[in-house]
């Protein structure tokens, strides 16, 4: 069984991905709606939230866990267990196990890119773009993507925001990059590094016109799940997600991705 986990809902993307590769998969996803938004959150904070989930994710049996969420990436907690696997002293201090495999956002996307000739544009929640993750990432395979924050996106997709304040939310920030001299119908492609993002895919591409891709990372993870993980968690298809708060926004999203699927929503305190 693998173990995902995000702030809250964003993660569904990648579960969606990832289940439309492998069906049979058994997944446990943690979203950890009750400390959501991740992506205001200092790097101390994003490091002992990232512990805590892998730790929970460990105790109930996933040996193989799939950070879905870009923000934790900034924190380097996740990074340091995916590059190195080594155990960081917080994390021994905590009592978290070592996960067998840990893969996570930011490798599997920037290597989607390393033939592509295209002008690429970048936007995430404010501690990834803060982190340097995905520049750095880009510089370290000789590209170059110009990035800006989206604040406040993220928590307003997970509180069920309307798609008025959603469009409201991304054309303040699209201005701001403008400003910034990030225009982008200067860019072919726009990444969307942030979970959350692709539930309102739509909405993005309605603002763009057809002249910039929107890109959802999950098919580059999905891709790096199964070359890593199949067919060695092959199983029976079984969905479990666990909350650290209830959300109906979250059960709504869950029910439209996954609609004719079984699975439970437990509560965790
Ligand atoms: N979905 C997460 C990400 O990819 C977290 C967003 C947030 O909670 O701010 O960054």
């Amino acid at each position: 069984m693998i173990g995902i986990f995000d702030s809250g809902m964003g993660g569904l993307t990648v579960l969606k991905a990832i289940k439309e590769e492998m069906p049979s998969i058994d997944v446990l996803y943690f979203g950890d709606t009750k400390n959501a938004p991740y992506g205001s959150r200092s790097r101390e904070e994003l490091t002992a939230l990232t512990i805590k989930a892998i730790q929970l994710l460990r105790s109930r049996g996933s040996r193989s866990i799939v950070s879905a969420c870009n923000s934790v990436s900034a924190s380097m907690t996740v990074s340091l267990f995916d590059t190195f696997s080594i155990s960081s002293a917080q994390s021994r201090q905590h009592g978290a196990e070592q996960p067998e495999h840990l893969i996570e956002m930011v490798g599997p996307t920037v290597s989607y890119f390393r033939e592509s000739t295209a002008r690429l544009l970048l936007c995430a929640t404010q501690a990834t773009i803060d982190s340097h993750m995905y520049q750095n990432a880009f510089e370290m395979i000789g590209k170059s993507v110009d990035a800006f924050a989206i604040p406040e996106l993220a928590g307003a997709i997970e509180a069920g925001s309307n798609e008025e304040k959603i469009e409201r939310t991304i054309r303040a920030a699209l201005e701001a990059a403008t400003e910034q001299g990030m225009s982008v119908q200067n860019y072919d492609v726009l990444i969307l590094a942030c979970t959350h993002y692709p539930l309102v895919t739509p909405v993005f591409q309605k603002m763009l016109g057809k002249g910039v891709l929107v890109f959802d990372p999950a098919i580059a993870v999905a891709e790096r799940v199964k070359k890593q993980l199949w067919p060695r968690e092959m199983a029976d298809g079984k969905m479990t997600f666990l909350l650290s708060q209830d959300s109906e926004p979250f059960r709504a999203f869950a029910a439209k991705l996954f609609p004719g699927s079984a699975y439970t929503i437990e509560v965790v305190s």
